[in-house]
């Protein structure tokens, strides 16, 4: 499906975001796990999340709703049923990468599929620690499906990530539990820590490393979750707020953890107005609000070791850059490339569409010019947060300016445009 936009002049309200996708995943994942009934606050209402939900489902996980609250009956380390069928991942990488950790201790075997995005995606990173544990996962060239096999007695291992990727960390993690003896988890760079702070993992830190420790004795119990907003959805509507004229936006209630909100230090780096206040806990996550006012943005270097923080939010740091005095340049962000999809490519294949001078890099790009074009058409790549980062430039553009493949953005948001609309003026 394909959108047109006509230009937005201001933008003013309050927001609030259903719950964050990485922590909703987890939190299915750990009250599944447990035995017992378990409540999530929250819970994010992207299809990814979804698609985590319907396996359990799967696997005999019983939820319901009581108001808007989904309670749910784990089952326990040895209580998940086999499944009947393939289980689908749908479009989500942290669901397949986190299963996969979970599958390969259990006693039954399992295979997961994906849409034709993920069947693309390396799965090459999960099967690789998860064999050196002694799993029995298998795969065609890497890719999905994956099939998992019981077996072995699962084995203990001291891992140090070889790429900068909480999904895989989480999936050692996750298979760490099931182990008497500890695991440990070694990272160079620091990732979202989502799963260690919901399970309480020890952590040590050592020559500017992070290593973290999963044993049986931090399986998951019960628990109430409340799930704070979604910060990586904020983050295109606080480019928006920052770009558009005499524009104010106090978003309430999102996730401020320090591994997501990399994107926002950048932006104030940038010259970005933007306060954050009333700063509280719940599940051991940091939340609060978040006040943005229009600002004029400057272009900064970027260094190395912000990017895995920042991974998710470089399509729409991207287009402030395009408005920021200076030009924009990102490196060291390969990972990119094995996104929903290559991000990369399809950040520089839609800034060209505005005339602007973008050199794409193995690793990154570069981005200089005027914006020549009065209106562009702009493609999704099936990908939602590139759909929604071009939706934003496509509303500063404005003429009539399209993103085509609009549908995914409920991949992350199905409230994406209705919130849009609900500060628009
Ligand atoms: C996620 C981790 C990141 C991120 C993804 C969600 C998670 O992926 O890009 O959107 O929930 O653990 P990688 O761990 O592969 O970098």
């Amino acid at each position: 499906m394909k959108k047109l936009f006509s230009k937005i002049k201001s933008v003013k309200g309050e927001l609030s975001f259903a719950g964050d996708k990485s922590i909703s995943h987890r939190a299915i994942f750990f009250s599944s796990m447990s035995k017992g009934k378990s409540r999530i606050q929250n819970l994010s209402l992207s299809e990814d999340v979804k698609s985590t939900k319907k396996i359990f489902e799967q696997l005999g996980v019983k939820f319901s709703y009581h108001n808007s609250e989904l309670i749910i009956e784990g089952k326990g380390k040895t209580g998940f049923n086999a499944p009947k069928n393939f289980l689908d991942c749908g479009n989500s990488g942290t669901t397949v990468r986190l299963l996969s950790g979970l599958l390969i201790a259990q006693n039954f075997s399992s295979t997961l599929i994906g849409d034709e995005s993920l069947s693309k995606r390396p799965m090459q990173r999960v099967i690789e620690p998860l064999q050196l544990m002694c799993g029995k996962i298998e795969s065609t060239n890497s890719n999905l499906p994956l099939t998992i096999f019981p077996g072995n007695k699962l084995k203990n291992i001291e891992y140090t990530l070889p790429v900068a990727s909480a999904q895989v960390k989480s999936a050692v993690l996750i298979a760490g539990l099931h182990i008497q003896d500890d695991t440990k988890v070694i990272e160079k760079f620091i990732t979202r820590d989502h799963t260690e702070r919901m399970l309480e993992l020890p952590i040590e830190n050592r020559d500017n490393h992070k290593i973290i420790l999963s044993s049986e004795k931090y399986y998951p119990e019960p628990k109430d979750y409340f799930i704070p907003g979604d910060v990586s959805s904020s983050a295109f509507f606080i480019v928006l707020t920052l770009l558009s004229e005499n524009s104010v936006v106090l978003i309430r209630d999102v996730s401020l953890n320090p591994t997501r909100t990399g994107f926002i230090e950048i932006l104030k780096h940038m010259n970005a107005k933007i306060l954050i206040d009333n700063v509280r806990y719940s599940s051991n996550e940091p939340y609060g609000d978040i006040l943005v006012k229009s600002s004029d943005l400057k272009n900064i270097v970027i260094e190395n070791d912000i990017i895995p923080n920042i991974i998710d939010e470089i399509p729409i740091l991207s287009v402030a850059g395009v408005f920021a005095e200076g030009s924009f340049e990102i490196r060291n962000c390969k990972e990119l490339r094995y996104k929903e999809s290559d991000r990369i490519k399809s950040i520089c294949e839609n800034l060209k569409m505005l005339g602007l001078e973008v050199q794409e890099y193995d690793d990154g790009f570069s981005i200089d010019g005027e914006i020549k074009n009065a209106s562009a058409t702009f493609n999704s790549f099936g990908d939602h947060r590139i759909a929604m980062a071009f939706s934003v430039l496509a509303m500063l553009v404005g003429n009539n300016s399209s993103v085509e493949g609009i549908e995914c953005v409920s991949i992350s948001n199905p409230k994406f445009f209705e919130q849009v609309e609900s500060i628009n003026g």
